[in-house]
């Protein structure tokens, strides 16, 4: 039995030891070494209840956190099954050799957005980096077995289907332009759909959303696709935007804006509880109403000055550094600005709690998949999510995967280059409809923009990102209500009764239809 996995970040690479571990082999396809992908960029820590500081953390916190947080959008069962296992997870991260910090009582943990107990384990503010050497490292070993067969530089064309039963990829070499057809069951890992908003985004422009797009042409089920994270503290700088660490946050640093001339502590103000940290959407909302009040500045800033000596030493010196290197200014003397920039995904792939998906034969894990995170995300879980989810989802497929034998055949059908051409427009459109507050009469003229663009697309590439795009246009559309990272000014509140729901969104021939389906296991 050999299953195929597509993207070889923290997922996939969990996905495949997995696998490996239980004797089943795998081909490991990215488009990138591992070295560079998504997940290495990862700042801020890794969740789990590890009760290290004295606070008499519980698994249970760390699941009412993670499930309120996400407004409930999250099938509870999947949630509580990743909060009991990630102790175990980053213990293990631990004994792997990634360099946490240690107290008398074990690895050390910091305060993180939403959470009310310090529950984030860490190293600096370069946990992704770490997490993945160590598990690169491991990937090696069981290559090494012959258990695990890496093909870098890769891309994902398309999945090979049989009544609606996916039986394979095909894969093409970016070097040669071989391209190749493998059979077996498959698990995407293929990272989150930064390309949407192609370098307005914290996450890195390899990751396209092209593969969300192809098997979203092919008929498996997206969703929530409007719940997309805008990350309080980004700054814009030359093709991307810079992530600055909800740790900065974490280890004492402030958001103010001047009003009537005066620094405002808008946040410590208005939530007196959790303040600076409160998840992830309150923030960012707060930031962009305070900074639209005629009283205030327009600019938003992150004061750190207070932050001690060794804090910064021992615990942020890199996202000092950072600042340093990307905005010439040291954050340890002077605040710098800040504002609300698209970071993560919480919608994707859909997928049961087992991670299969609409499709037999086809999984998903990480942040292509839509799980774990509800309405919004609490930071230090997506790292746990692309593990733990990896993990299952390897489960899953070794337990239902046909006992193939591993065929690989040249095939010369697909066209060396199709690329989307569409898009930075269909970027710049997005971005225009889908900011932090929402409003219908734009999202309606972002599905006309659209809607216009697809008739004219000239190939499978174009197609297939038009629809996704569509179809996240279309699911704000039809959530008529505030949750979350989706908040419509025309629909300011709440709605539990018409939309405690995933919304979910299909293709069949050329339509895309939306529909609101309950959630399993759901909590209220
Ligand atoms: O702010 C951060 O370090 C981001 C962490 C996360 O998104 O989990």
């Amino acid at each position: 039995m050999s299953i195929i996995i597509i993207g070889a970040g923290l997922a996939g690479l969990s996905a495949a030891v997995t696998l490996a571990q239980n004797g089943v082999s795998s081909n490991l396809i990215s488009s990138m070494q591992s070295e560079r992908a998504q997940s290495v960029m990862a700042e801020g820590g890794i969740n789990a209840c590890l009760n290290t500081m004295g606070e008499d953390d519980t698994v249970e916190n760390h699941f009412e956190d993670t499930i309120s947080s996400g407004m409930y959008l999250a099938d509870a069962e999947a949630v509580r099954g990743m909060c009991a296992a990630a102790p175990g997870i980053v213990e293990r991260l631990g004994s792997l050799g990634v360099p946490f910090s240690y107290n008398d009582k074990g690895i050390v943990q910091r305060s993180f957005g939403g959470q009310r107990k310090k529950r984030t384990a860490f190293v600096k503010s370069s946990t992704g980096k770490m997490l993945m050497t160590a598990l690169i490292d491991e990937t090696r070993k069981f290559e090494a077995q012959g258990l695990i067969k890496r093909y870098p530089n890769h891309c994902f064309i398309r999945l090979i289907t049989e009544d609606n039963k996916c039986c394979g990829a095909v894969v093409r070499n970016t070097y040669t332009n071989r391209t190749v057809s493998l059979r077996g069951s498959v698990i995407l890992a293929s990272g989150g759909l930064n390309g949407l908003f192609d370098g307005m985004t914290t996450g890195t422009t390899q990751n396209t959303s092209d593969a969300a797009a192809t098997v979203f042409s092919q008929g498996v089920e997206l969703a929530n696709l409007e719940m997309i994270q805008y990350h309080p503290t980004t700054i814009a700088i030359q093709g991307k935007r810079l992530l600055i660490s909800e740790a900065a946050r974490g280890e004492g640093g402030r958001l103010f804006i001047n009003r009537n001339g005066k620094p405002w502590y808008f946040m410590e103000e208005k939530y007196p509880e959790l303040k600076n940290l409160m998840p992830r959407d309150v923030v960012s909302a707060e930031m962009v109403q305070v900074a639209a009040m005629p009283e205030c500045d327009s600019q938003v800033y992150l004061d750190m000055t207070a932050i001690e000596k060794n804090v910064w030493n021992e615990r942020i010196s890199d996202l000092r550094e950072q600042c340093v290197h990307y905005l010439g200014i040291d954050p340890a003397n002077k605040p710098i600005p800040v504002s609300p920039g698209i970071h993560f995904f919480m919608g994707g792939i859909r997928v049961d709690r087992e991670h299969r998906t609409s499709m037999n034969g086809l999984y998903a894990a990480g942040e292509c998949a839509c799980q774990y995170h509800g309405a919004n995300r609490l930071g230090g879980n997506s790292l746990l999510g692309a593990i733990y989810g990896g993990q299952i989802a390897a489960q899953t497929a070794m337990k239902e995967a046909a006992d193939n034998t591993e065929e690989i055949i040249d095939i010369a059908e697909e066209p060396a280059e199709v690329s989307c051409g569409f898009a930075r427009t269909v970027s710049e459109i997005l971005y225009k409809a889908l900011p932090i507050l929402r409003k219908e009469e734009e999202l309606i003229a972002a599905k006309e923009e659209l809607n216009l663009l697809k008739s004219r697309a000239g190939n499978r590439a174009e197609l297939n990102r038009l629809n996704l795009a569509l179809a996240a246009v279309m699911s704000a559309i039809e959530r008529r209500e505030s949750r979350g990272a989706h908040k419509r000014t025309d629909y300011p509140d709440r709605d539990d009764v018409s939309f405690k729901k995933q919304s979910v969104a299909k293709i069949s021939g050329d339509k895309i239809d939306i529909s609101f389906k309950e959630i399993k296991g759901r909590r209220d």
